[in-house]
């Protein structure tokens, strides 16, 4: 491994609002310390939390909390090193509505308690051609946000991928009867303004770079 990554990883285990723990740690005891309680214990305050899955380098996490600080934002990403960006700049500019949890998504119900959650942000997820079970606008996963959401929370997909977006639109959404609230398959040549291009990602900007249009449906369960 990298020097730079392995620097990164020690310097993750420093930031008071990074959480990250061995999947086995958490199944031996009594569980994660913050789920129920995370506005009360780590926020202190009873504002909304919104989080960001996939954030990578955590710039909707970081870019949303300074425009909202109202509202509580939560990073959730697998890879260490890409989070550590959005983390290092939420500690540096001391912006407090933020903090990151490095885990699986598949287990967001050991880190988060029914109806804590008020909003979720999917930015540019990996569309998984081959795989429709590990999309993460699948039933399985739609499932496991219901499981954390307020009664009408709201879910945003922001991604590259025509596929994905069609497959969510029409699979998924419509299937299943789903509230839709706003979708196109061409934000950026449509009159949705909204935070939704206010920020963007990492990934986003390589996109756009690209000339590949951007799609967004934003929708309640
Ligand atoms: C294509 S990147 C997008 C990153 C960022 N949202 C952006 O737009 O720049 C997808 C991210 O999702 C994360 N990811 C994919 N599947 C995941 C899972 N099941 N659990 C946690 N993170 C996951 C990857 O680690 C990666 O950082």
């Amino acid at each position: 491994m990298g020097k730079d990554k392995l620097r990164r990883f020690a310097e993750n285990e420093t930031f008071p609002n990074m959480f990250q723990y061995k999947y086995e740690d958490l199944k031996n005891s009594e569980g994660f310390a913050l789920k129920g309680s995370w506005k009360k214990n780590f926020f202190k305050n009873n504002n909304p939390i919104v989080l960001e899955l996939g954030c990578g380098k955590g710039e909707y996490t970081v870019g949303l909390a300074k425009q909202y600080p109202n509202k509580n934002f939560i990073g959730v990403d697998i890879k260490g090193a890409r989070m550590w960006r959005g983390c290092k700049t939420s500690v540096e500019e001391k912006i407090n509505n933020v903090a990151f949890v490095r885990t699986h998504i598949q287990v967001l119900d050991m880190y988060f308690a029914e109806n804590e959650v008020s909003e979720i942000w999917i930015t540019f997820p990996d569309p998984q051609l081959k795989k429709p079970n590990k999309r993460l606008t699948s039933p399985r996963f739609l499932d496991l946000y219901s499981k954390i959401l307020i009664e009408k929370g709201i879910i945003h997909l922001k991604t590259d991928s025509q596929e994905l977006y069609d497959y969510t639109l029409n699979e998924v959404l419509l299937a299943h009867k789903k509230t839709i609230l706003l979708s196109t398959n061409n934000l950026y040549g449509s009159d949705i303004l909204e935070d939704v291009i206010s920020i963007r990602t990492f990934y986003e900007s390589i996109y756009l770079n690209q000339g590949k249009p951007i799609t967004y449906i934003k929708f309640q369960l």
